[in-house]
């Protein structure tokens, strides 16, 4: 049936379905349908009616193609382009058994396949760790990491599954050409047949907890490692950095991991740690020490497998550059972290801060490169031969010539080829796209060869980009200065495209094959000229410009046929400049916004010859802007009015509209533009050499030196204690760094377990009208499905904290995309998911409500109402009073948790009274066992939850991991089978929750020197569709709003807003760094309105000691005014203070800012109950303590604290105490662990247990004597029968306060207090930033372990700087489904957007008179989060300086996140004005902020 392409889907009676196979083709011809079809529809299509639809397949009419249209699954912005690609007005759609796409091969083609591999061998062998490992039927649907996993190697991590996180992180070896090459590679994405007769190294095979491998060793003693999920990856990369070159600088060290992440550390102390192996810095300017390596790797590229091959062949010294040399003597490498170059002074050492002394290291052992594991010799002789596997829907080939590809493809043109499977295994894995046939071609020589000609470079299309780093180095030093221009923007695009792991298996000829609108390289290769060739056997051997290359979104002049066999990029020629660029959110590892790559070529007078203006980001694919190319041909270079003319040209060859997909039209316009500005002025002042380095230049780009830093280690302790207070490792350390350290998915599998997958909503707002899981059920390995009908009653299908208004499974109405409607159970986690993608899900939608103004607009409120003002105040009269009243509204967006470990559950059914174990990675093990209880219809007493550690937690598993956790409860109890589910990336973003994003409407009076008088706020969050914690967090932001500041009148109201987005929940802070962040928004307004400093505006209403908050509490121990002081002058301050206005004075395009930010944070749960406690500990007869406690283990380091405490209290060593795991049974009726108090609280239930103990041991101490060890201490009490277990207790004193009741008890038990500086830079013409230096204070009591709570400060500081300058959370507007759903599209900080200088110091000589907590400790897991908005108002100071050169006076209200779109505009100038777009009536943006 063909449609009226006017006429919607929906025109057919129904709305368009959730998914849809559409096929891409001119003229379709056949369509076969597979076994589960259910119908086929085709029609045509509007591009609006298929905003997500992919590009398709369809080559010859005899290989049938199908496509889903996924409505989420898409990545980046790359599908964005799509709607407006005209290519796309006819798709044929059908719709079958929600699938994910199928390349279907003809029985024919099959046959002429299998004739055509006869000869191919099936079986695949490599080695593991130097085992060796033959598969006879290798598994053609898994990737190497399933396969690592399957095997037991549970070390090696699931953090994304696309390549984004570095948490699957193995080191890959292969002998090639004589020489042993080395690279780190993400198992996540790496198919199983890329290893082939080549080494697999994982965490274990390196070393144990017992024998770390130094590179283990150093990062566990220098607290590299906190919930130690991400660090197996990052161990890896570091190790695979060493194989590949033993002696790297500190640049390549940093390098080695801009493809991980981790969320807890800060990063800090694995870069200290990585750097005890560098061997010099490598910094721009020259390390102190020698310069040769910096010379070999003058890119930063020391990493990978940078070959340095030409023409086929290695040149230099016999070694592959970096490739260890077995047959040299070790390095000695001394005990102690060493001074780099041995030079007292060396710029590694030497602080960034010269007042403070250099780091101390511990002591560890050498690194000798010869005790690595060692190559397995077989390998050496291993000849690649041609391999096929798999079945008929899924198969695998290897060829190993050019020529046995090209007959393949010729044979069956729908054959996938894989590359680096950096695309490929993206459209497998979230696309859903199953390609029949896939062919490998990273073994195939002829596809990774190297050609110096005398027109330029020649290169194999599959040759890894890392290898083309290499390549591009000696093409500069070849083509010399004259010839090299395209090969050094080629090489700046590099650095900056994707992480390590990506580039060294990622080809060019994937990129520009998959001919994404924004790849990177694909506008520099258009921009010079370069050329694509492609061969077939029937077509032979054609050439094709890349500027001809790109047809439309996502489709090229590639024959079906053909292959893509080499890139030739010519050499430069005189007169000619070349130019590449990229903004993307992050620095690392980021997809561009938009990029550019430039090429001018000019005659006599400056006369323009040649000129190529290509950009990436600003159309459905990379695009020449034409018109403007066309204008400045035969111009003058460098005369104004050509260049007023190019800019308006660029006007008409960008003309976005507002609502263009993919977002941000003003922004990429304005970089489009502002790229050409920076290419004009670049060749400009340097044709004319009239500009020096240090000019204030448009053109000149941030860069960050090498991270450095520095930590107080003097403790702000009484000396007294023999344990606490010393910088101890993480107990668990050598565990997590060695792989040992066990998580909910690496428990070891039950013969009958059942794997999980939920069915989630795809709608925001909508009646279910109907689930079909019959085609679901009829798959493979489907054991059930359960769903809300599978509970005990309705009423235990309602769960939530505070308020039981929450479903575990929909009913017959959702609420928001991504809640749970059922949940599918298989043998295996795939066929679980294949099956839950093929429930079908039949919806009627309804309106809904997305964001906070929305919200307010409909009056979208949950019941939850607080207020706090003081009884009698006459707020009226207050601001009548004041000399000025400011109004202003303050606005910051959500934060993902981002825990490296996603949320897990496994639930054991056992035959017996409803018993059951429910293993989760959970922060609250109590609530877990009291839903798991409640789901399966049995009291507390049967249930037992278990939590071992988690990979993170940051309150995002404080109450929504409870969720899932009953789900599990709910399906063991129906298939009396255990069940586990370890949510994907992509499912945890979309169900989870996330922090509330905030808004505030303010009103502050002031007097004319400064003096606040007072303050009326309206404060929303977003809760999302339920309540979950969103009352308490909000009132937490009321208690907060006032920062450190006395205000006499306060008048503040808290609501939380009912939207259609997924339930946001707890994350370290919980409202209090919103409510702040509020505060120091109109702090920053009231300033700037009053001309006066911000500092000093601080300074004036600082609360004085003794004084009351808003909420009535008497401020006590209040010791910000110092903490103040102390930093201001221990970070020099003022003099900084100077030199950045001084800067910003002489420099234009780019600014710097400067910001002292203080905070007070309120310590206890505000639900009074919560702030209890209990411990439990036994002392064996052979002296050994095993301690449990009610709190429980992510990361931050709670266990080793209490650990600490009990070792200290009883008198024994950390080694004699021993934590197994967070159970119920053992601990019953826990707090979750949150708020910063559980150190506090567990730790004085363990006082008072050990305090029980110690009382029945005191007649033994005094009758074996002050050296009696413990061993003896408890067999002679245990011979006397004398109880040596204890169940300590312990409630919070003093507090209690009541909402509404000003009279009431104090609301916090105290305040944790701090201070942090950070100085920024910024690119004005692009919103590019750095933070250069940071320092932080803060005053957390008497530590514990130093080294622990500097490891939170550090984490908080960077996760805090996350949340305010680049971490947004975007919903699609067309379908209310979460945009941002992994590392690809949501950007957490990386190891290089740390503070280039980050210093921490510790508040001490304080005497805490009112401190009555454990050691005289404070909380510090949440406080020094806001110090991270330190960087956000130093952006702000830079970008108001920025405002007024440009002449633009009005106030600056500043938005958080600070991300570079906001910086750019907030930098109004004339390029923005001119980007500028209006909406047109109804026109919306892309995406929604909620
Ligand atoms: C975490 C992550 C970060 C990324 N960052 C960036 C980035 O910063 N910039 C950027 O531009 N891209 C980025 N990408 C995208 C991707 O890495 C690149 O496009 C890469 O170059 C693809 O190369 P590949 O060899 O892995 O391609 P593959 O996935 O193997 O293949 C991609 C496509 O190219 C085809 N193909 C491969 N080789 C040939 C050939 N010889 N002839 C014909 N067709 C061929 C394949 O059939 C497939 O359609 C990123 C991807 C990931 C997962
Ligand atoms: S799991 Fe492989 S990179 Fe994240
Ligand atoms: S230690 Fe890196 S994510 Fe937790």
């Amino acid at each position: 049936m063909i449609l009226d392409p006017r006429q919607s889907v929906a025109g057919m009676g129904h709305r368009l379905p959730t998914s849809w196979t559409h096929v891409h083709s001119e003229h379709p011809t056949r369509i076969q349908l597979p076994r589960t079809a259910l119908s086929v529809q085709p029609i045509t299509l509007w591009p609006d009616h298929l905003p997500h639809a992919r590009p398709l397949l369809s080559d010859k009419p005899s290989d049938i193609v199908y496509a889903l249209v996924s409505s989420t699954g898409m990545r980046g912005n790359l599908f964005a382009a799509l709607s407006t690609d005209p290519s796309y007005d006819r798709v044929l759609l059908h719709q079958h058994d929600n699938q994910h796409t199928s390349t279907m091969v003809t029985a024919d083609t099959q046959a002429a396949l299998a004739a055509l591999t006869a000869t191919y061998t099936s079986t695949l062998s490599f080695y593991l760790n130097a085992q060796r490992v033959s598969l006879e039927v290798p598994d053609p649907t898994i990737t190497l990491l399933e396969y690592i996993r399957s095997t037991g190697l549970t070390g090696t991590k699931l953090g994304c599954a696309e390549g984004g996180c570095g948490a699957c992180t193995v080191l890959v070896q292969s002998w090639e050409d004589g020489k042993v090459v080395s690279k780190s590679v993400n198992a996540c994405i790496a198919p199983l047949i890329s290893v082939d007769g080549k080494h697999v190294v994982t965490v274990e095979g390196i070393g144990n907890s017992t024998a770390p491998h130094p590179v283990q060793e150093r990062i566990a003693k220098m607290h590299g490692s906190q919930c130690g999920f991400c660090t197996p990856g990052i161990v890896m990369s570091l190790y695979a950095l060493l194989q590949q070159n033993p002696e790297p600088t500190e640049a390549e060290v940093e390098e080695c991991w801009d493809g991980n992440l981790c969320r807890c550390t800060g990063y800090r102390p694995i870069l200290d740690a990585g750097k005890t192996f560098a061997t010099g810095c490598g910094r721009a300017g020259g390390c102190c020490r020698d310069q040769k390596k910096e010379d070999a790797h003058a890119n930063g590229n020391g990493n990978g497998d940078s070959t340095t091959v030409k023409n086929g062949e290695v040149d230099g010294d016999g070694l592959l550059d970096g490739e260890i040399d077995f047959t040299s003597k070790p390095k000695k490498v001394p005990t102690t972290a060493p001074s780099p170059c041995g030079k007292t002074n060396c710029c590694r050492t030497t602080p960034s801060n010269p007042k403070q002394p250099p780091p101390s290291t511990p002591t560890f052992a050498p690194y000798e490169p010869s005790k690595d594991l060692a190559f397995p010799a077989k390998l050496k002789s291993f000849t690649p031969s041609a391999l096929a596997f798999g079945t008929p829907t899924r198969r695998w080939l290897r060829p190993t010539t050019l020529d046995e590809l090209l007959k393949i493809k010729a044979i069956c043109p729908s054959a996938k080829i894989v590359g680096g499977s950096s695309e490929v295994q993206i459209e497998t894995k979230f696309k859903g796209v199953n390609f029949a046939v896939s062919v490998y071609t990273g073994d195939i020589p002829e596809l990774r060869t190297v050609e110096f000609t005398e027109d330029g470079l020649v290169i194999g299309a599959n040759i890894t980009l890392s290898s083309l780093e290499g390549v591009l180095d000696e093409a500069c030093e070849h083509f010399a200065e004259k010839g090299s221009a395209p090969y050094r923007a080629l090489l700046k695009t590099l650095r900056g495209f994707a992480g390590r792991q990506i580039r060294n298996v990622a080809t060019p000829a994937g990129n520009i094959a998959t001919a994404s609108p924004i790849s990177d390289l694909n506008p520099v290769l258009m921009a010079t000229g370069s050329k694509v060739v492609m061969e077939s056997v029937n077509g032979g051997t054609s050439e094709c410009y890349i500027r001809d290359f790109f047809k439309g979104y996502r489709s090229t002049a590639l024959e079906p046929e053909a292959v893509i066999t080499k890139l030739v990029i010519p050499a430069s020629k005189g007169g000619e400049w070349v130019q590449s660029y990229k903004q993307a959110k992050r620095k690392d590892d980021d997809i561009a916004i938009v990029n550019a790559g430039m090429r001018v070529r000019l005659g006599g007078g400056y006369v323009v010859e040649e000129i190529d203006l290509c950009y990436g980001g600003m159309a459905p694919t990379t695009v020449a802007s034409k018109k403007t190319m066309a204008f400045l041909k035969g111009k003058v270079w460098g005369e104004k009015d050509v260049l007023e003319g190019a800019m308006k040209s660029l006007e008409e060859d960008f003309n976005l509209p507002f609502g263009v997909p993919g977002g941000m039209p003003i922004y990429r316009k304005s970089l489009a533009f502002s790229f050409f500005f920076k290419f004009w002025s670049e060749v400009t002042t340097t044709m004319t050499g009239t500009a020096s380095e240090d000019d204030d230049l448009p053109h000149a780009e941030i860069t960050r030196n090498i991270s450095a830093g520095w930590r107080d280690e003097e403790i702000p302790n009484d000396g007294n204690n023999a344990i606490v207070g010393k910088p101890l490792p993480h107990v668990a350390a050598l565990k997590q760094v060695t792989g040992e350290a066990q998580y909910i998915d690496d428990l070891p599998r039950f013969s009958n377990e059942l794997y999980g997958c939920l069915v989630l909503s795809t709608k925001a707002h909508a009646k279910i009208v109907r689930v079909d899981t019959d085609a679901a059920l009829d798959m493979s390995g489907v054991a059930g499905y359960v769903d809300h009908t599978d509970l005990p009653s309705p009423e235990a299908n309602w769960w939530g904290a505070p308020r039981c208004d929450e479903v575990f499974f929909a009913v017959d109405e959702v609420f928001c995309a991504g809640q749970p409607i059922g949940f599918i159970l298989a043998d295996t986690k795939a066929h679980a998911q294949a099956a839950a993608r093929a429930v079908v899900v039949e919806y009627e939608e309804l309106p809904a409500i997305f964001t906070m103004e929305e919200a307010i607009a409909q009056d979208s409120f949950f019941a939850h109402y607080r207020f706090i003002k003081r009884d009698g105040d006459d707020m009226d009269g207050a601001f009548a009073k004041a000399d000025h009243v400011f109004e202003g509204v303050a606005r910051m967006g959500g934060q993902e948790h981002f825990y490296l470990e996603t949320n897990a559950a496994m639930a054991v059914w056992k035959p017996e009274d409803g018993e059951m174990d429910v293993y989760s990675s959970t922060q609250n093990p109590t609530e877990t066992q009291t839903y798991a209880a409640k789901v399966t219809g049995v009291p507390a007493n049967r249930v037992v939850c278990k939590v071992k550690r988690m990979g993170g937690g940051f309150g995002g598993k404080e109450t929504r991991s409870v969720q899932l956790s009953s789900i599990c409860a709910i399906a063991a109890k129906k298939m009396k089978r255990p069940v586990r589910c370890m949510l994907d990336r992509d499912e945890d973003m979309a169900t989870s929750g996330q922090r509330h994003p905030f808004l505030s409407r303010w009103k502050v009076g002031v007097n004319n020197d400064g003096k606040l008088v007072a303050l009326d706020a309206d404060v929303f969050c977003n809760g999302g569709w339920t309540q979950d914690l969103s009352g308490a967090i909000v009132e937490r932001a009321l208690s907060h709003i006032d920062n450190v500041y006395y205000i006499p009148h306060v008048n503040v109201r808290g609501r939380v807003c009912k939207t259609n987005i997924h339930s946001n929940t707890a994350f370290r802070g919980f409202g209090g760094p919103q409510g702040m962040f509020i505060c120091e928004s109109y702090m920053s307004e009231i300033a700037d309105q009053l001309n006066m400093s911000v500092d000093k505006l601080r300074e004036i209403n600082f609360y004085k000691e003794g004084q009351k908050t808003h909420f009535n509490q008497v401020l006590e121990d209040f010791h910000v005014p110092q903490i103040y002081e102390q930093i201001k002058v221990e970070a020099d301050y003022d003099e900084r203070r100077k030199a950045v206005d001084e800067f910003n004075k002489t420099h234009r395009w780019r600014k710097r800012g400067l910001a002292l930010i203080p905070t007070k944070f309120g310590i206890s749960f505000t639900a009074l109950f919560l702030n209890q406690a209990g411990a439990l500990v036994h002392i064996y007869h052979d002296g050994s303590i095993l301690l449990a406690h009610g709190g429980t283990e992510m990361g931050q380091g709670l266990h080793t604290k209490m650990c600490m405490v009990a070792a200290e209290e009883l008198g024994v060593t950390l080694e004699n105490v021993h934590i197994s795991e967070t159970a119920t049974n053992t601990v019953a009726n826990t707090s979750s662990t949150a708020a910063s108090a559980s150190s506090d609280l567990n730790g004085m239930a363990i006082k008072n247990a050990c305090d029980q103990i110690n009382e029945r041991l005191k007649p033994y101490r005094e009758k074996l004597g002050p050296d009696a060890t413990m061993k003896q201490l408890a067999t002679a009490a245990y011979f006397d029968r004398v109880n040596l277990s204890a169940n300590g207790f312990y409630k919070t004193p003093t507090i209690g306060y009541e909402w509404g009741n000003e009279n009431s008890k104090p609301m916090f038990f105290y305040f944790t207090q701090g201070a942090a500086i950070a100085e920024v830079e910024i690119d004005t013409l692009t919103g590019d930033w750095k933070c250069e230096r940071a320092d932080v204070k803060m005053d957390i009591g008497r530590t514990i372990n130093q080294a622990i709570d500097y490891g939170q400060i550090e984490g908080a500081f960077v996760q805090g700087m996350g949340l305010f300058t680049m971490e947004e959370s975007l919903w699609l507007r067309h379908n209310g489904n979460l945009f941002t759903k992994g590392p690809g599209a949501y950007k957490i900080p990386g190891f290089r957007d740390v503070p280039v200088s980050f210093n921490l110091s510790m508040l001490k000589g304080v005497p805490w008179k009112n401190l009555r907590t454990i050691q005289r400790s404070k909380g510090v897991g949440e406080p020094p989060l806001f110090m991270g908005s330190a960087v956000f108002f130093a952006m702000r100071d830079a970008i108001k300086s920025a405002r007024k050169d440009a002449g633009n006076t009005g106030l600056l209200a500043l938005h958080s996140p600070a991300t570079p779109e906001r910086i750019r505009l907030a930098c109004t100038d004339e390029i923005t004005e001119r980007a500028h777009v209006n909406a047109k009536e109804k026109e919306h943006n892309w995406f929604i902020q909620p």
